[in-house]
């Protein structure tokens, strides 16, 4: 059947997935690639790699279930499975058999989900300031009171917190700005059931040296939510993983440092060398 696009009319950049609408943007050609936000943002976070790597890849990058421009969610807990499984049902409504999965904080949680529930569809897997431990009880008990706050104090309350701990040292106002909008656009359902989907995640340490595709892990040296170190244990654990540490930012490199960020999925994409593997014995 011809697709809207042979019909020459624009394609709506919506795909009905697992019984939802999801809403993506687009650009460039070639192999897939699509990136998954983090909490408490949007596809919109991603605004620089489309632009920065469209040369290379068809570059993706998806509302999750409930956030930005996809549907209101009813869900009352939004698990890592079920927008794993929305990820691997827009990559299939796509069209292709497989992506380059780019992951950033919880989005990492999404990709480590979709690692383990659909493996076929993951040609590499890339994770920007993650884990892949669980929470602590003390981690769960910050996310109901996150909750409490949330609803006391209101999204602009929720970005107030945010902005500092999520941006390294003196981040520009156009950054300050892009941050802002997405936490205080994010409904108050989805943020509520996002924090509990991330508060009852399962712990997939022990999933990391099951990763046999190529593999990048990126840290921002700044990260004040999730520790570099962390960050970088893990690219220890998975078997041949690149590692890319980059300094001044803090938890979220695509934005505050697209430069590096691009630079190290273009390695990771073209098959190149990155500096560090060089350093080792010829
Ligand atoms: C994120 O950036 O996606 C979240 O802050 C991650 C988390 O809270 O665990």
């Amino acid at each position: 059947m011809p697709t809207p696009k042979e019909h020459g009319k624009p394609k709506m950049p919506f795909a009905r997935v697992n019984g939802t609408m999801l809403f993506y943007r687009e650009a460039g050609e070639g192999p897939l690639a699509v990136f998954i936000h983090g909490f408490p943002l949007d596809h919109s976070v991603w605004l620089d790699q489309l632009e920065g790597l469209a040369h290379v890849r068809r570059c993706v990058t998806l509302d999750l279930r409930g956030f930005g421009k996809s549907d209101a969610t009813t869900d009352r807990i939004l698990p890592m499975e079920m927008l794993a499984d929305d990820v691997a049902g827009l990559i299939e409504a796509l069209g292709a058999h497989g992506a380059d999965v780019v992951g950033l904080s919880m989005g990492g949680y999404v990709a480590l989900a979709l690692w383990e529930l659909r493996p076929t569809l993951v040609r590499s897997l890339t994770l920007i300031d993650t884990r892949a431990a669980a929470d602590t009880p003390e981690g769960q008990a910050k996310r109901d009171e996150m909750i409490d706050r949330l609803l006391d104090k209101g999204r602009t309350g929720l970005a107030d917190e945010m902005l500092g701990a999520l941006l390294g040292p003196n981040p520009s106002v156009q950054v300050q700005a892009r941050l802002r909008s997405m936490i205080e656009g994010t409904r108050y359902e989805t943020l509520v059931a996002a924090i509990l989907g991330m508060r009852d995640r399962a712990d997939r340490s022990s999933l990391l040296r099951s990763i046999d595709v190529p593999a990048l892990v990126i840290g921002g040296v700044e990260d004040a939510l999730i520790p570099p170190e962390v960050v970088a244990a893990m690219a220890e654990e998975i078997p041949g993983a690149r590692k890319s540490m980059i300094p001044g930012a803090g938890h979220l490199p695509p934005l505050e440092r697209p430069d590096k960020v691009n630079e190290a999925l273009i390695e990771l994409f073209e098959g190149r060398k990155v500096v560090w593997w060089r350093s080792g014995p010829t």
